[in-house]
């Protein structure tokens, strides 16, 4: 093989593998990595918006996301994150970061929160694990029925 095939095939080879990472990582949100499934809107299908409750229908699309273990949203124009503990418990915080306030920049992995702006990790709980941010998520009420997820803001 001469310098010229090599390099081709090397190519070849490093674009198959690139295309496969990014396939990989955007085809498996059950894991919790980042997709665009978890950024919703409380105007989307599923949610309904009572005074300061929002309702989620659990037969929803975003209702099944919040129903499985590690599922989690971001409700983009209400700035909450929402996020299923341990397959049953699911909390809701405020997404406005104790950092430097980014509100519309999160993934998360494991369970946990990670707020992309500067990196800080924060636990299902909200509880801060990994700094810039010294303090925890706001915690919002919320309560789980059957049927659906209604979180209260303050
Ligand atoms: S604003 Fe979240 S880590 Fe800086």
């Amino acid at each position: 093989m001469d310098r010229k095939d090599f390099l081709k095939q090397a190519g070849i080879i490093l674009t198959a593998s690139c295309t496969g990472a990014i396939l990989y990582s955007c085809s498996n949100p059950a894991d919790g990595e980042f997709s665009d499934d978890n950024i919703v809107n409380s105007t989307d299908p599923g949610f309904t918006v009572d005074g300061n409750h929002i309702k989620i229908d659990l037969g929803s699309e975003a209702g099944q996301i919040i129903s499985q273990l590690n599922g989690w949203l971001l409700i983009r124009d209400r700035r909450i994150l929402v996020i299923n503990t341990d397959g049953q418990n699911i909390n809701a915080f405020s997404s406005q970061c104790p950092h430097a306030a980014c509100a519309t920049s999160w993934a998360s992995s494991n369970g946990n929160l990670t707020c992309t702006c500067h990196g800080s990790v924060f636990t299902g709980e909200g509880e801060v694990i990994q700094g810039p941010a010294t303090r925890d998520l706001t915690f919002f009420e919320s309560e789980l029925t059957t049927e659906v997820y209604i979180i209260t803001l303050p």
